[in-house]
Order: C-alpha cells, then structure tokens, then sequence
C-alpha cells in the first residue's frame, strides 16, 4: 500500500492539535508526514492558537521549512525538547520502527533520545506486523566503508550504498556527511537484537531501528485518525 498524502497531513494534523502547546520545545522531525506537523505549527503560531513554540530541527531540511512558516529554532546546546514529532517508514504493533528512508535518522535518532517523548505520525500503510518489509537504512561513515558493508553482510543482509541517480560517483550525503547504506534483511525477527549488534560495527555510526522510543502514534486510516500507545 502506497502513502496518501491527505493521510499523512491528518495524522500530522491530529498529533500537533493534541500534543503541541504553547511555550513548548518541540522536536521538528523529517520528511513528508513530519513536514506536515512543522506547517501546523507554523500555522497554529501565525493565527495566535499557540504561543511561544520553538522547534529543535532533525534535518536542515527541516530547518529551512521550520524558519519559512515561522517557527523559531532552537539547538540541542541551548534545550532539549519535550516531544518530538516524526515520520516513520515502518511501525511494529510494539511501536518500533524502521526510519531513515528519507535520510536523517542519526539527527532523528539524537533528538528523538534527547526528547521526553517521540511521537509518530504515519498513515495505515506504515504499519506492518514485523520489521523488515523493506530495506532498513544505516548510517555509515566514509572512512572505510567498504569494510564497513561487509561488516553489515556478514549480519545476513544485502547492503547498498544510497546514491544519487545510480552513480557511484555520487553517493547520498545525509547532513552530517556521512554515506547511508540500505540494508535489505531476509525479516528481522529481534528489533533490539538486530540494532545491537549493528551498533557493534564501529563504522555504522546508527541504524534505523527506533525501538523503546516512540510511546505513541497517531496513524491516520480513509476514515479516522488512530492514537496508538507503546
Ligand atoms: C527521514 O530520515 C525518515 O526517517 C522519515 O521520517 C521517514 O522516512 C518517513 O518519511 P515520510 O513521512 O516522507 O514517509
């Protein structure tokens, strides 16, 4: 099942109206659902139904839509945020996902831990009985990468580094530099497991397994809005 727009802006709708309040630090996640809550806010701001919201950005990507409709920003050296809204690509009955498609998900994964509570946005198609429907991103330094991905092989997966057009001269930088390598997993049948042992890869600097982070998700159906609870 394909991701519906008008889903995502519900879902993204939905969370803010319920969770943001004004006076707030609010952690601004990235890509297309979570670029939804960052122009609510900025919408919520501007009509004087909120005051005082200012964002942490996950992306500069986000950053940049965050300044365009508004909201003033803050880094993690001046606040941690209360919550922080974000997007997801997969989310397990558990409230464990899979991020990083859009990559962001070590700025993502920053913010999200330094945050009080993440809160999902996502639509119906997002959710899957278990991680691993598709590829699971992994954030990698360049030094070396190469050993690096066969490190990642050697986890059963078949790793590929992200690149822009197909050209391997032109490998996806994510905002810090760094190269993302899309592991495709048979299935992944132990979240916490799995993400452990990745983190054992000295240059996988993060992976996309978000697991005991998020506590609520707000997954948008053709008919409601759902709020799911970890
Ligand atoms: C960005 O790195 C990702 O983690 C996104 O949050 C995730 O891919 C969801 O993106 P969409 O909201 O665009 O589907």
């Amino acid at each position: 099942m394909k991701s519906d727009p008008k889903k995502l802006r519900s879902a993204a709708n939905a969370a803010v109206d319920a969770r943001v309040q004004s006076g707030m630090i609010v952690g601004l996640g990235t890509g297309s659902t979570a670029s939804w809550a960052v122009r609510r806010i900025g919408e919520l701001l501007s009509s004087g139904a909120l005051e005082n919201v200012r964002g942490i950005p996950t992306s500069e990507t986000t950053a940049r839509l965050a300044q365009e409709v508004g909201i003033p920003l803050l880094s993690l050296a001046e606040a941690r945020p209360e919550i922080t809204i974000d997007g997801a690509d997969e989310i397990d009955p558990n409230l464990a996902l899979i991020k990083g498609r859009g990559g962001a998900l070590l700025r993502e994964k920053i913010v999200a831990a330094a945050s009080g509570t993440l809160i999902v946005v996502a639509d119906d198609s997002k959710l899957v009985d278990a991680l691993g429907r598709d590829f699971l991103p992994v954030e990698v330094e360049p030094f070396g990468w190469e050993s690096t991905l066969e490190a990642l092989a050697s986890l059963g997966c078949e790793p590929e580094r992200r690149l822009i057009d197909g050209d391997s001269k032109n490998p996806f930088l994510t905002d810090g530099g760094h190269y993302t390598v899309d592991c495709t997993f048979p299935s992944i049948a132990d979240p916490a497991g799995l993400e452990a042992e990745i983190r054992c890869i000295p240059g996988a600097l993060e992976c996309g397994l978000f697991v005991g982070l998020a506590q609520t998700a707000f997954v948008a159906s053709d008919d409601e809005t759902v709020v799911m609870q970890a």
